[in-house]
């Protein structure tokens, strides 16, 4: 494998892959959602890009059956180690991965489907690599990207805590130079690609106080970013102060009876070979 591009940001450390997975429980509504309006289906053929710990391959090998397959693609040794692990446990037979970048790799299409999350974000040009594996996809067949609109997350009603900590999480990723806003710009990217997306949707999801779900995602994430946090000025250890934040969250969420709302997931789906002004 070459790699060609800036490391990935969030590395893919063994905390870092189970972040991955508790964050993947969390999405899975939306993300199965997704998948089935975009027209994910039993027999097909689909490639997972960025595939990470596996979960968005589970999804898709849940619907298209036996009969169909999926080949996750990821450019980290380490993830797709834990992925097969993953995928083993499971008893799955119809799960594949190739250890590859997304900008050297070579497939043999077609496929029916590409799919990808929360992956684009962390391509420099990602309307390069969706016309790159678009062009594996049969006519007929779609090309569904699913990535973050991360203004979305934070308290409800707003607090300035909850603020502090969403500020942390944008101002990250925003310092990476990558967009916290991709899956609001979604369409844009398609269209660069040469795509028409026929539906771009963005689904939500609700946290209750007492839901630890905030709590450990917020704190996962900041967990991983710390480094770029302290290295660009944005925070100290102190302030973040992530021995303690899951709780700190969690208390501050239960006692103001506060609703955590999840950053909003995008879908994005077209189909090949329709035509852009449909
Ligand atoms: C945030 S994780 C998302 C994983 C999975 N798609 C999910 O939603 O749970 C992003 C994944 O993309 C992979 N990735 C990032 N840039 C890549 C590239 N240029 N080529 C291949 N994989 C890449 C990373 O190694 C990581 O596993």
């Amino acid at each position: 494998m070459t790699t060609t591009e800036t490391p990935y940001l969030l590395r893919n450390e063994p905390d870092e892959l189970r972040r991955l997975e508790e964050q993947a429980a969390a999405l899975a509504p939306a993300t199965r959602t997704i998948l089935r309006l975009a027209g994910i289906r039993p027999g097909m053929r689909v490639l997972d890009l960025g595939t990470g710990a596996g979960d968005v391959a589970f999804e898709v090998a849940d619907l298209v059956g036996p009969e169909g397959s999926v080949v996750g693609i990821d450019s980290s040794a380490r993830a797709l180690a834990w992925a097969a692990g993953r995928t083993e446990a499971r008893g799955l037979t119809n799960v594949s991965f190739v250890h590859a970048d997304l900008h050297d790799v070579r497939l043999t299409g077609p496929f029916d489907a590409v799919v990808g999350r929360l992956v684009l974000l962390y391509t420099p040009e990602p309307a390069r690599v969706l016309r790159r594996f678009a062009g594996l996809v049969r006519p007929g067949g779609v090309v569904v990207a699913m990535e973050y609109e991360m203004s979305a997350a934070g308290m409800l009603p707003s607090t300035r805590f909850g603020e502090q900590v969403a500020h942390w999480i944008t101002e990250a990723f925003e310092r990476s130079g990558l967009d916290p806003l991709l899956g609001a710009r979604l369409e844009a990217v398609f269209g660069a690609a040469g795509l028409a997306p026929a539906v771009v949707l963005g689904l939500q999801s609700y946290r209750q106080p007492g839901d630890p779900t905030g709590a450990r995602m917020a704190t996962g994430i900041l967990r991983t970013l710390e480094p770029v946090l302290v290295r660009t000025g944005t925070a100290t250890p102190e302030e973040l102060g992530l021995d303690t934040l899951e709780q700190r969250f969690h208390r501050h969420q239960t006692d103001l009876e506060l609703v955590f709302r999840l950053p909003t997931l995008v879908g994005a789906w077209t189909t090949i070979g329709q035509s852009r002004d449909h």
